[in-house]
Formats: C-alpha cells, structure tokens, sequence
C-alpha cells in the first residue's frame, strides 16, 4: 500500500497573457475550479496508475464542512483512494489561488485552512504499517509530517518526502530531522538549492551538487525534477541516474511534480527500481501537462502503458 499524508486542496485557476506583479493587476477572462492540493494530487496519481496493479492508495488529510471539502472527498474516492483517515474538521477546505501564463507556467498561493488541522494522530497505526511507501509533501503541519516520518521509520516504511513548498528558513532544526527520517527526497531544482541552504550548505547554484551535498548528509537518495530536463536522482554514494522526459508543448504545468512523485510511489511500492521508476514517472508527468488543472491529465495505468510502449 502507498499512504499519502498530505494536502487537500480546491484550485480556482486563471489563464492570464503574464503573472502580475506586485501591486498590478491582469484581466484573464475567466476561472475555472479543478481539484488540487499536492497530497491528493500525489495520492491520485498514485491511484490512477495502481489501478489494475497489485497495490492499493490511501490518503490521511483534512477538509472542511464545507462544498468543496464534499467534492475533493467524493473526487478522491471515485479516483479509487480509501479515504478513511480524512477527516472533516471546523475550518473551510484548502484552496489555492493560480494563475497560468501563455507557456504554461504558474504561480500559486494557498490558504490551507483544514489542512492546518491534520494531524499525526489522524493517520493510525493500523493503516501505516501496512504501507510500503509512506509519501509526505510541506503543505501539512510540519511537527506532524516529522512526527509520521519518524513513525514511519520505526515500522520500516519507506519514506518518500516532497519538499513543496520549501518552508522558511526558521524551521531549519525540523528540516534537519526530516531530511534524517527520509529515504527519498523528491525536489525540482530551485527546491534543492532552497532545501541545502536551509539544511546549512551554502555552497553554490549548483543543483546538482546541492542534491549531492543533502543525500550524502542525509544518507537519502535525493531526486531533482528539472522539467523538460527529465530528472536525476543522485545516491548517498554520490552515483546519479539520469531520465529523460518526452518532449511536449505543455498546457499547464501545475501538479506536474505531483503526477511525478505519485507514479514513482506506485513504481516504488510495486518493487521497481530507482531509474525504471523515474522513467514512468517523466512520462506521467509530461502528459499530465497535456491538460488544464493539476489532476485531469494524469495518466490511468494503461494510458501510461500505452505512451510507454510507443517509445
Ligand atoms: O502542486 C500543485 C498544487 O499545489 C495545486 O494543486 C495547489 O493546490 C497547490 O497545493
Ligand atoms: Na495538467
């Protein structure tokens, strides 16, 4: 099984000809509402591609009282996720606020609302130990995320950490204790040189050397999503893998990094290798920028089979 720990969010997206700038205003002509929060993005990705394998997908995250907390709910279940450590709590569902210019690139803010009151204790014993891969992003209280890391770590779980967004610099001392409990570190190249710095390694712009520097401190093996660069993963022995993504023109971009740790969860959980494991999810990610929203493009597991065997 693959457990996400993570956000829930509703996404009120806009296409806008560039993203404002402080203190400006752009007219885009209309909003539209898709699913998102990189939990449940993460967690649907997972489920699109387990769908049909021999690996289930369950989600530990919050929603509000509210419409959209019933729609990311139902959503989430009619993607095949088992949602029982989702809990409605007394604070509005997570939304994000997005705009997405003409190459496809995006800017976000969220309001997490209930996700702020997910906590450690929502997600049970019973269900984590029966994980392979436990997979956690930054968009949950960070004393909780620790707190499942490390309770993940004592039952043997494999650890798969996304760190998005990167926190502030304050909470280097957490960060430090993350970075110890996980096995995977999952960031794209500004997040990797945010993550070193705040982990204390001020030593360049190097991506790739960041990524270095934090699994072999860590012991982890870090992988960096670079876009239409594919992704590397680089070991605590400091070996690297590369993978190379499909060349497409991408619509939107937003929840490509999720579609990405999804699919390498499910890679992952099934046993497969580190690099065989970022090819699927290269591809995955590519064609979910195919389609507006975080969640509609991500690919069903014959639709990636599919793409796959088309070289
Ligand atoms: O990674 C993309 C996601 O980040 C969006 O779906 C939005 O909800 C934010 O959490
Ligand atoms: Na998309």
């Amino acid at each position: 099984m693959i457990v996400v720990f993570g956000s829930i969010n509703m996404d009120l997206a806009a296409r806008v000809p560039r993203i404002a700038r402080p203190g400006e205003t752009v007219l885009s002509r209309r909003a539209d509402s898709f699913f998102g929060g990189k939990g449940a993005n993460q967690a649907v990705a997972a489920a699109r591609v387990s769908r049909g394998g021999p690996v289930r997908v369950a989600m530990a995250g919050a929603v509000g009282r509210d419409p959209f907390g019933s729609a990311c709910l139902k959503n989430l279940e009619d993607n095949g996720v088992d949602v029982r450590a989702v809990r409605i709590v007394d604070e509005p569902t997570g939304c994000a606020f997005i705009t997405v210019d003409e190459s496809g690139e995006n800017a976000i803010t969220v309001a997490s609302g209930a996700n702020t009151a997910l906590r450690s204790g929502d997600l049970p014993d019973s269900l984590l130990s029966q994980a392979k891969v436990l997979v956690l992003q930054m968009e949950t209280p960070l004393a909780d995320t620790l707190d499942v890391a490390s309770r993940a770590r004592h039952m043997d779980v494999r650890v798969v950490w996304n760190f998005a967004p990167v926190p502030p610099v304050r909470e280097r001392a957490a960060m430090a204790e993350l970075l110890s409990a996980t096995d995977v570190l999952v960031v794209n190249e500004h997040e990797a040189l945010a993550t070193a710095d705040i982990a204390g390694d001020t030593s360049g712009d190097d991506f790739l050397q960041a990524a270095a520097g934090l699994a072999r401190s860590y012991g982890l093996t870090c992988i960096v999503t670079a876009g239409a660069r594919g992704a590397y993963a680089i070991a605590r022995d400091g070996s690297r893998i590369h993978a190379a993504a499909p060349v497409i023109t991408p619509v939107d971009t937003t929840g490509a990094g999720d579609t990405f740790v999804g699919v390498l969860a499910n890679g992952l959980a099934e046993g497969a290798e580190i690099g065989p494991a970022m090819e699927r999810a290269c591809a995955a990610a590519a064609l979910s920028c195919l389609t507006p929203g975080a969640q509609a493009g991500m690919p069903t597991r014959e639709a990636l089979e599919r793409h796959l065997a088309q070289g």
